[in-house]
């Protein structure tokens, strides 16, 4: 077992019978579809799912999981998923796929939101290794672009094949780098009051617990 297998293993073990549980979207997310898929199937365990996206949706029926719509959902139990940075804080940074939207509704919903990473995804500061996923209503994006230049962010448009990569919600991606002195509660203001913007990758004050896994051991961490 590796150090994905070994979170999303320990993560599904902690998933109690009757439970409504939202999948996110990534390799981590997809060992712990994997995980709950055994239990369910080997341990009689009852579970409802809710997917983030259309891989995690296809990764979970084939897995046979019980699958329900976002849509069909007034809440959930648990949501889980991976992350690409996590700073000391445990704000999170997530969205390099195109379901960030999905993500944080699931994340916000749910009563609790464990996240599932290895040491790599550590860092002392949010954008540290990666920009910041900005999602834009496609008819905005230039103004939306010129208002984030004008916070003295660097934001350049996703791209896939000849055109704008377009997210699931029918956005398109800034991936912005902002100034290494704007704290990212004030990143995250800013974003939240630029009209235009969908979401965004910072996702403050929302983990209950992240799952560290390393060198065999998992480290339970809390706000
Ligand atoms: C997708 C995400 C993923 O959770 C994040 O990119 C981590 O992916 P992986 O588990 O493959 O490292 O936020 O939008």
């Amino acid at each position: 077992m590796n150090d994905k297998q070994r979170v999303a293993h320990h993560a599904a073990t902690q998933i109690r019978d009757g439970m409504i549980v939202g999948l996110g979207t990534g390799s981590t997310a997809d060992c712990f579809i994997e995980a709950l898929a055994r239990r369910h199937r080997e341990e009689n365990l009852r579970v409802t799912t809710v997917a983030s996206s259309l891989i995690s949706t296809v990764k979970a029926r084939n897995a046979g999981l019980p699958l329900v719509g976002l849509e069909q959902l007034t809440r959930l139990d648990v949501y889980v998923d991976g992350a690409d940075e996590v700073a000391p804080d445990l704000t999170l940074l997530k969205g390099r796929g195109q379901d960030l939207v999905r993500e944080k509704i699931l994340a916000r919903a749910a009563d609790l939101f464990w996240v599932l990473v290895d040491p790599s995804k550590q860092v002392d500061r949010i954008g540290e290794r990666f920009p910041i996923p900005v999602e834009v209503m496609p008819f905005a994006w230039q103004l939306v672009r010129t208002g984030l230049e004008a916070a003295g962010a660097h934001p350049e448009l996703r791209l896939k094949d000849a055109g704008a990569a377009v997210t699931s919600a029918g956005g398109v991606v800034l991936d912005t780098r902002f100034d290494e002195k704007l704290p990212p509660t004030a990143v995250d203001r800013l974003l939240n009051d630029l009209p235009g913007v969908l979401e965004h990758g910072i996702f403050r004050e929302l983990a209950s617990t992240v799952f560290i896994a390393a060198d065999g051991r998992i480290e339970e961490r809390r706000p």
